[in-house]
């Protein structure tokens, strides 16, 4: 779906220039999900950026389907930590925004709406404003903007990180349950070692500044029932924190 072709990335300002990315080579597979992790400021929010066409690479290639990636694609979405909801909108506007955009008629944002926000549990808070929610209502409402476009391929850059650990883990299930139904590719950056192992059928690991991609994991029991319980994700959770002690230095 997605092909990373000897990419890399710098930053310049003015004299200084940063070297974010190097020597990124990648493949994202239709349908399937992936988690990336890796240390503080390694490169993972501009590999999302890359991604989801809104930054050129320095060097290298991205294609879509083939094509080369030159600005954001209708079939890709983007959720960021920050919620990125606009406070003066209420919820219900603030989830319309993208159809909007795309001049949907208002009957059909409406259908649309309403059954993703009986999907997210958010019926109850449509008329409220983003500064009276929690923090998960908040997330579930970029979720609900972003779900409501219908993406192929969902890009999340630190969704969750914000949230305490039982709302996370409940918003963990959401994107599980969610992915399923709609059939998404998704990209997940976190650097939760057990989110990436709970969400990633396959988990990429960064180096440190500038981020090459140190190991590929296969995750084959990922989405499995009570997969969190069981001794296997344990496992595989202790499996990607020693590579990214070695790696990560
Ligand atoms: N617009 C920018 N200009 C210059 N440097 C940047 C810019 N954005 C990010 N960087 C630098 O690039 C590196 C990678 O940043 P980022 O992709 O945000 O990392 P991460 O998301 O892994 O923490 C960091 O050293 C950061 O300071
Ligand atoms: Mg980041």
């Amino acid at each position: 779906m997605l092909t990373l072709n000897n990419v890399s990335l710098a930053y310049t300002n003015g004299r200084a220039s940063v070297k974010a990315l190097a020597d990124i080579n990648f493949q994202i597979e239709r349908g399937k999900s992936y988690a990336i992790i890796g240390p503080s400021g390694c490169g993972k929010t501009s590999l999302i950026f890359l991604m989801m066409g809104l930054l050129p690479p320095t060097t290298g290639e991205i294609l879509l389907d083939g094509e080369p990636l030159l600005k954001p694609h209708k079939d890709t979405a983007l959720i960021l930590q920050e919620y990125g909801l606009l406070p003066w909108k209420t919820v219900w506007e603030n989830a319309a925004l993208g159809l909007k955009l795309r001049k949907v008629a208002e009957e059909e944002i409406n259908r649309i709406l309403e059954r993703v926000f009986e999907e997210l549990e958010l019926t109850e808070c449509i008329d409220r404003y983003p500064s009276q929610l929690s923090g998960g209502q908040k997330q579930r409402v970029a979720l609900a903007r972003a779900l409501s476009l219908k993406p192929k391929l969902l890009l999340m850059d630190e969704p969750l990180s914000a949230l305490d650990a039982l709302t996370r883990e409940n918003l963990q299930e959401v994107i599980l349950k969610l992915i399923k139904r709609y059939q998404m590719t998704s990209v997940l950056v976190t650097h939760s070692i057990e989110e990436a192992v709970y969400l990633g059928q396959k988990i990429v690991i960064l180096s440190a500044r500038p981020g090459r991609i140190c190991a590929q994991i296969d995750n084959p029991e990922q989405g499995t029932d009570g997969y969190r319980k069981k001794t296997s994700y344990h496992e595989k959770c202790s499996e990607v924190r020693s590579l990214l002690e070695v790696y990560s230095q």
